[in-house]
């Protein structure tokens, strides 16, 4: 599949149902289940955040949410299907995503990932992002979450 196909746009109400579930399976699972499709619904009309979505031609093939706050952001959610993995579908939807942030004044975004998540941090180091630490019990008391960031600085001097 060519990258050219993927088009990232906001997502619509009708989405949060495959996001609920991608994000049951594929982020929370052992977790218990908070982001439903009903409080996906609530994070799109959340002006504090942007949730898009990857499709290839109209099918929904990944999904980003991000909250902006004053001058950081935080990326809360991020999968792409196991089918699409590794066709750069998740690069594309944080480099989308970035792109909103640098236009608001955002410096830095921050992101956190369950320590078992090896792929996850692999994947945002390519990206450029840092390890800053890794919090005991930060899921729900029942997993570690490593903490990283990226400083979007050089980003916005090169606009
Ligand atoms: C993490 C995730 C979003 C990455 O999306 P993706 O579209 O597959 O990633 P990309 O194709 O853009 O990867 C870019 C680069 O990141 C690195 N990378 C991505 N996934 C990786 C993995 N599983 N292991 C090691 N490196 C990885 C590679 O360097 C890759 O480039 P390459 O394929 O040329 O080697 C995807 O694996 C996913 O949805 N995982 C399940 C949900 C999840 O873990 N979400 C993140 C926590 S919220």
């Amino acid at each position: 599949m060519l990258v050219d196909e993927t088009h990232i746009e906001f997502a619509k109400l009708s989405d949060a149902n495959e996001i609920g579930i991608m994000s049951k399976n594929d982020i929370e699972r052992g977790l218990g289940w908070r982001y439903t499709p009903e409080s996906v619904v609530k994070l799109i009309h959340d002006s504090e955040k942007n949730v898009v979505v990857a499709r290839v031609a109209s099918k929904l093939v990944g999904f980003g949410i991000m909250t902006y706050h004053e001058d950081q952001a935080n990326l809360d959610l991020l999968a792409v299907k196991r089918n699409y993995q590794r066709m750069k579908i998740g690069t594309q939807i944080v480099q989308w995503l970035e792109k909103v942030a640098i236009t608001a004044g955002v410096f830095n975004i921050f992101v956190q990932v369950r320590v078992s998540n090896t792929g996850a941090v692999a994947f945002y180091k390519r990206l450029g992002f840092l390890v800053l630490e890794e919090k005991k019990g930060y899921y729900r008391g029942i997993e570690a979450g490593i903490i990283l960031a990226k400083s979007l600085r050089r980003m916005f001097n090169a606009q």
